[in-house]
């Protein structure tokens, strides 16, 4: 076990932080953590928004849906597809393909995980903020993203001021499989249904009785902001 591992291991997510500011050196490394990240063909698809701006803060804990911890962070990083910065050295640039749209995420998501772990690394928390794209067009009128400039996701970062339980994964013998994709043993499902029931019936906050089977084909049985497209195809992105 190396210290690296202990880090990625005890990962869980912070939605509760002291007032405490996260020292700027601290931030710079964090930073420098994300750009060390791999990027596919070396396009470096992200920019990264910080909100200092305390009634943006605001405004964008509403437009996450109400999540105060956008507001109380430290810091709130804003990870968003850029091809803007390409589109601007040469206007010539395809920006269009669903696969561009791909490459931007996977970078986004690569370069974000690092932050966070370097941020964990250093004992602070956080937490990712997918619910920025329950208003997607609002945020980025907010943060003012340019055309192929688009937003993913928030990431909170603090001292936290709580101590939640790591959550239980599905096993390796779910996600992994060998040579070729093996059927699901739904008997794996069953038990890590109990493990996640034990999980939601004793956890710090938002107790629940329920299994996770249920809560995951609850949510894939809704839409999923179906507006997603036409914000992406408006900032020219994923037309084809
Ligand atoms: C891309 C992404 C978006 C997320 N968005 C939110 C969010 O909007 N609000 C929130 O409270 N948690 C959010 N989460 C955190 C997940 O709920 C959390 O990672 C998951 O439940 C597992 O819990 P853990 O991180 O504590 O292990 C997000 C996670 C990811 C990876």
């Amino acid at each position: 076990m190396t210290p690296t591992i202990e880090t990625i291991l005890s990962h869980r997510s912070i939605r509760k932080f002291t007032e405490q500011a996260i020292d700027p050196e601290q931030l710079d490394t964090i930073i420098q953590s994300g750009l060390a990240a791999s990027s596919s063909s070396m396009l470096q698809v992200v920019s990264i928004i910080r909100v200092t701006d305390l009634d943006k803060r605001k405004t964008l804990a509403k437009l996450a849906g109400n999540q105060p911890y956008v507001e109380s962070a430290a810091e709130f990083l804003v990870f968003c597809i850029d091809y803007h910065r390409h589109f601007t050295i040469n206007p010539n640039v395809n920006t269009e393909y669903t696969e561009l749209t791909i490459i931007g995420a996977v970078d986004c998501g690569i370069m974000a995980q690092n932050c966070l772990l370097s941020a964990e690394s250093l004992g602070l928390g956080g937490v990712y903020i997918g619910g920025l794209r329950n208003s997607a067009s609002e945020v980025d009128e907010l943060l003012e993203l340019p055309q192929h400039c688009a937003v993913l996701f928030g990431l909170c970062l603090g001292h936290p001021d709580q101590d939640p339980q790591i959550k239980p994964r599905l096993p390796a013998k779910v996600i992994m499989h060998e040579n070729s994709y093996q059927a699901l043993d739904l008997s794996n499902i069953e038990s890590y249904d109990k493990k996640m029931q034990d999980y939601y019936a004793s956890r710090s906050s938002n107790q629940k009785q329920s299994i996770w089977s249920q809560e995951v084909t609850n949510k894939l049985a809704g839409e999923s902001r179906p507006h997603i497209k036409g914000y992406l195809n408006h900032k020219g992105l994923t037309k084809r």
